[in-house]
């Protein structure tokens, strides 16, 4: 097995469904010990950190916290200094929907989906970042002094009716993700966002679900086929490996082509 990332330690944000898990899951096959944050259902998270560590021989914990909370993400990165020595990988992952048509929109729903979806990647961005410069180079573990990788969406780019919070937040995620990026890379700090499109996951369950749904979602797919949480995953350790050392600021769309306007196939 090669096992790019043998050594490292990766936290994953969300990690206990979706894309979130099959990312724990891909980084515990290539060798990285992980820390599965979640935030709800203890005994799915501790199954999964089991499996993990069973499965591909590395250290696998699940660490419950709300990543918009600030005393849950310091406390998490306290538990990841604790356990594993700190990180090398920070995955930020964790994110919600809360849809409505705009002028029915509650303000309780854009600050939930901000607060997670942005607020969240700004806090586990930042304590990251601390624990890279106070942990130092790892030589012969990593070319960076450590890597961030964003879960954004095609959504940072294409607007979307019925869930202008949740474009919003992955619009900010986008500029946070960059911003963070210019502003680390002479500490050999590597910043980058994979931008799914539609995966096969509980967030999206009505768009796939049905045969006519599914039907519906594929006139926006060239590729013909909805994603699957592993085609993240594999992204994810290829970003976080130093097969990406050059690679930064970078938003990476795995989404089947999604991005490329299939309505003007055979228009425009
Ligand atoms: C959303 C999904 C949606 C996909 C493509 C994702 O970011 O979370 O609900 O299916 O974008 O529109």
């Amino acid at each position: 097995m090669d096992q790019k990332l043998r050594g490292q330690r990766a936290l994953v944000t969300g990690a206990n469904s979706g894309i979130g898990k099959a990312v724990a899951y891909e980084m515990g096959s290539a060798g990285a010990d992980v820390m599965i944050n979640y935030v709800s259902g203890d005994g799915i998270a501790a199954q999964i950190a089991s499996d993990i560590s069973s499965r591909f021989g590395v250290r696998a914990i699940a660490h419950k916290a709300d990543v918009s909370v600030e005393a849950d993400v310091l406390g998490m990165f306290e538990r990841a200094v604790s356990e594993f020595g700190g990180i090398d990988i920070m995955v930020n992952n964790a994110g919600l929907q809360k849809d409505s048509p705009f002028d029915e929109m509650t303000l309780e729903q854009w600050n939930t989906v901000i607060s997670v979806n942005l607020t969240g990647q700004f806090l586990c961005s930042r304590e990251a970042v601390r624990g890279f410069k106070r942990q130092g180079m790892r030589p012969g573990v990593s070319r960076a002094l450590g890597k961030i990788i964003c879960i954004s969406s095609v959504h940072e780019v294409i607007p979307w009716a019925g869930h202008v919070n949740y474009a919003a937040s992955k619009g900010g995620v986008m500029q946070l993700m960059k911003s963070i990026a210019q502003e680390v890379a002479p500490l050999r700090i590597r910043v980058n966002s994979i931008c799914p499109g539609a995966i096969r996951t509980p967030i999206n369950k009505g768009a796939w679900d049905t045969p006519q749904a599914l039907d519906s979602l594929m006139r926006l797919i060239p590729d013909k086929r909805i994603g699957e949480p592993e085609d993240i995953g594999r992204v994810a350790v290829w970003l976080a490996s130093d097969d990406a050392d050059y690679v930064t600021g970078a938003s990476i769309f795995v989404d089947g082509g999604m991005l490329l306007y299939p309505g003007f196939a055979a228009g425009g």
